[in-house]
């Protein structure tokens, strides 16, 4: 909150606070003449006495004045004005981060020297890497890493990168860059529907390497690819021949792969997330790779 609404705030308190004890004091002050004079207000016979207000009563409200004054001094809690003992509730909020980064500190310290697989069969550890991974991970992965369309799934056996815990560690901490070239030069509208039908067709045993499709394959596709489309995870370029698409497996889609390139970007968490955070998310993501 900026310093000028808590000053509002405060003034505003004060004169209201200043009214009421003048409406109060200014009350009080009954001349003994019209001691037990009625205000002239009559409700079906019952008549209401002019009296000052009950001692009893005077005192609790000027109590809760003097409390409320007390309290204005000690805590306003507003913004730039912590008062007299230093409350904020932002203050407050700081000091219970805080504590609980510091437990999680010595905990996170633990998990640090323990290596991914061992990580990997802890309860605990996993529970935690679920909500790491739910905050940073799902809109993309999907809340259960089960991917969707561009975004790689992350409970198969098939990686993009490479699926040991380094490979995966490296994702996670320095990001990726798919870059997968257009090729619509190279092609016209038969060669290219040629193409990815031969794409298609590199999961099945009968390929013609000999026919136009496939040589256009080693010349212009097997130095990223291999040379049956087995990937190659060195430049992150998917198996073509497993029958799992980051793209979809339609000929529509593969001809949009091919004609106008595909550029995934999974985005470096380095400065983003502790390092302890990563090895639990490390330990997580292959965790999540060796359910089947
Ligand atoms: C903005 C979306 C986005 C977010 C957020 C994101 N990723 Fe990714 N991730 C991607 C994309 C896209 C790829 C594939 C890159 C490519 O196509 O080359 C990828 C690739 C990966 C890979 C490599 C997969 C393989 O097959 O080798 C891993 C591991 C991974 N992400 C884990 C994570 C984790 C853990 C988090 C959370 C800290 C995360 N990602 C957050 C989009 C995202
Ligand atoms: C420079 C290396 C390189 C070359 C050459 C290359 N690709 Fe790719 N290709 C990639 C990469 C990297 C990706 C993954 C892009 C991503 O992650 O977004 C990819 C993705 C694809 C996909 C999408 C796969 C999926 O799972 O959805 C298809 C289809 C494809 N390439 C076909 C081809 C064909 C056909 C050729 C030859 C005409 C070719 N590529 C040449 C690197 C290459």
């Amino acid at each position: 909150m900026s310093s000028f609404w808590s000053m509002w705030i405060i003034v505003l308190t004060v004169i209201s606070i200043a009214l009421i004890v003048w409406l109060l004091f200014s009350n009080r002050k009954i001349t003994a003449s019209k001691e037990n004079q009625t205000t002239g207000h009559i409700y079906d016979g019952i008549e209401e006495y002019d009296n000052p207000l009950p001692s009893w009563w005077f005192k609790m409200f000027v109590i809760s004045i003097v409390f409320a004054i007390g309290y204005l001094i000690a805590f306003p809690g507003l913004g730039n004005f912590p008062g007299l003992l230093n409350w904020t509730s932002v203050g407050k909020w700081e000091k219970e981060v805080a504590r609980a980064e510091q437990a999680n500190d010595a905990l996170y310290a633990g998990f640090m020297t323990t290596d991914t697989q061992t990580l990997a069969a802890n309860k605990k550890a996993m529970r935690i890497g679920k909500r790491i991974f739910a905050n940073n991970c799902a809109i993309c992965h999907g809340v259960n890493g089960e991917g969707s369309y561009g975004f790689p799934n992350l409970t198969d056996q098939d990686w993009l990168y490479g699926g040991t815990p380094e490979l995966i560690q490296t994702s996670i901490s320095q990001g990726r860059n798919g870059a997968m070239p257009a090729w619509n030069a190279m092609f016209d509208n038969d060669g290219l529907e040629a193409m990815a039908q031969y794409v298609k067709n590199l999961a099945s045993t009968d390929l013609d390497t000999d026919s136009p499709a496939g040589k256009k394959f080693a010349m212009l596709c097997a130095s990223c690819h291999g040379a049956e489309g087995q990937g190659n995870q060195a430049m992150g370029a998917p198996n073509l021949a497993d029958n799992i698409w980051l793209y979809g497996g339609d000929a529509g889609q593969i001809k949009h792969s091919i004609a106008s390139g595909r550029g995934g970007q999974m985005p470096a968490h380095h400065d983003k997330l502790s390092a302890e955070k990563i090895h639990l998310l490390t330990a997580y993501v292959y965790q999540l790779s060796q359910q089947q």
